[in-house]
């Protein structure tokens, strides 16, 4: 059964822009990516959005739909109403390119930040076996499919463009967890984090969880045991040092 749609769609670019309503033919089983195509078929030939794997895991397809940060490919039309107002707008902390695409650059300037892996010197491929426990306390972490939604959805830099330069984000704060939970990397990461990747900033709201599409729990497995071993070494350092030594 189908039936039409009333799709409220931002156009603009970096200068200006304003939301303009289209009607939408909505089939079975669709979901809000299948009638933004449908527009670029129809009325909207123009319209600009990213998008590439259509099953949830490329984490393109970002925007914000009814002022919900979500993937429009896995956003099923059956869980509005009807004759609900569809509004589709661009990921809000990021600056517009055109239409529904963003500049998510800041992202790839915060990934560059953070110093990658660091064996200990000396250990060669093959002579380190991680044990199966400290696997599993990071595997869930590499689900991520860098959609951005939780770094789009922070408060600390959704509507404050001044903390930008300061933090991390939950995405890259949540990799600096990673890291400092790996048995053989050597980096200080705690420290790092607070004073250069700005992890003081969070105040543990949680909204970054709430919005992930992995359902990674960032907040609770990443990011508070991150402040949780700051604060340990902050009055401890002998803590950390016997962390690094004693967990290989
Ligand atoms: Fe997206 Fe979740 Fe990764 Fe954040 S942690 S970028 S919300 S998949
Ligand atoms: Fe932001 Fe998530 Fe912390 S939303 S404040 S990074 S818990
Ligand atoms: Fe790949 Fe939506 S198109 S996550």
């Amino acid at each position: 059964m189908s039936y039409w749609a009333h799709f409220r769609v931002w156009r603009g670019d970096s200068d200006k822009g304003e939301l303009v309503d289209y009607p939408a033919e909505v089939n079975e089983g669709e979901v809000v990516l299948d009638i933004i195509h449908r527009l670029q078929q129809t009325e909207a030939q123009d319209l600009a959005v990213r998008w590439n794997c259509k099953a949830g895991k490329c984490g393109s397809c970002s925007m914000e739909i009814n002022g919900r940060p979500r993937l429009a490919c896995m956003t099923r039309m059956n869980t509005f109403a009807e004759d609900e107002v569809v509004t589709v707008t661009p990921l809000r902390t990021f600056p517009v390119i055109r239409d529904l695409v963003t500049d998510v650059s800041f992202n790839y300037t915060k990934a560059r930040e953070i110093p990658s892996f660091a064996p200990p010197e000396g250990v060669e491929p093959g002579e380190y076996r991680m044990q199966q426990v400290d696997v599993e306390r990071s595997q869930e972490f590499r689900k991520c499919i860098e959609c951005y939604l939780c770094q789009n959805t922070c408060h600390v830099v959704r509507d404050h463009e001044e903390n930008k330069e300061a933090f991390a984000g939950p995405r890259y704060l949540m990799r600096i967890a990673e890291l400092d939970m790996h048995p053989l990397d050597s980096a200080d990461r705690q420290q790092a984090a607070q004073e250069e990747h700005g992890l003081g900033y969070c105040n543990i709201t949680k909204c970054c969880t709430e919005v992930c599409p992995e359902h990674i729990k960032i907040t609770d497995n990443a990011l508070i045991p991150l402040k949780e071993r700051v604060v340990d070494r902050k009055y401890d350092p002998v803590v950390w040092l016997g962390n690094k030594l004693f967990r290989r």
